[in-house]
């Protein structure tokens, strides 16, 4: 039979999503970790949304690379699991940007055994508002691909915020007069 690249990219991709869930699942049904969708990330959508999408694109990378995707799936799930939104916070946004890792981490404990990637993984993410660059490898996809997905979400959200700005315009003009009936 031929070889396709197509059916084998196909199977990669299918393979790579049902693995990844496996990875996942047993974190999913955590409470805290469902209450991520209660937040708004970056003005867009919700926090679990945003933790799913840096997972899931870590994940992929940290496959194509054959390093460890487990830890690398679920530090990355796991890496803003802090329970209030930035507008409550009473830090400064330098301030948060740098606690917020370790506020995760410690709730984070809570709800997984962590290994020694995972732990790195959450406690560096933020690498260039902190100082300390991630130690393992899978750190630094987590960290460029968070970053990544942070100026997507703001991307989106200042598109839908002109999108609210033109309807809203769009409404207040006055209704276009009927057009007689040749
Ligand atoms: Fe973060
Ligand atoms: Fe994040």
């Amino acid at each position: 039979m031929a070889f396709s690249f197509r059916k084998s990219l196909r199977r990669f991709k299918t393979d790579a999503v049902a693995e990844f869930y496996l990875h996942i699942a047993p974190l999913l049904e955590n409470e805290q970790v469902q209450s991520l969708e209660n937040y708004t990330q970056h003005n867009c959508y919700s926090r679990l949304n945003h933790s799913l999408d840096v997972a899931y694109y870590s994940f992929f990378i940290a496959k194509l690379l054959r390093w460890d995707t487990g830890s690398t799936a679920r530090g990355a799930l796991l890496h803003d699991l802090y329970l209030y939104d930035r507008s409550e916070c009473e830090q400064s946004l330098k301030g948060h940007l740098r606690s917020h890792p370790k506020i995760a981490l410690e709730n984070a404990r809570k709800v997984h055994d962590l290994n020694k990637i995972e732990e790195d993984i959450i406690r560096k993410h933020m690498w260039f508002a902190t100082l300390t660059p991630p130690r393992y490898k899978e750190g630094f996809i987590v960290t460029f691909v968070d970053k990544f997905c942070a100026v997507r979400e703001g991307l989106i959200s200042l598109r839908n915020r002109s999108w609210e700005r033109t309807a809203q315009q769009t409404k207040q003009l006055p209704a276009p007069a009927p057009q007689p009936i040749a």
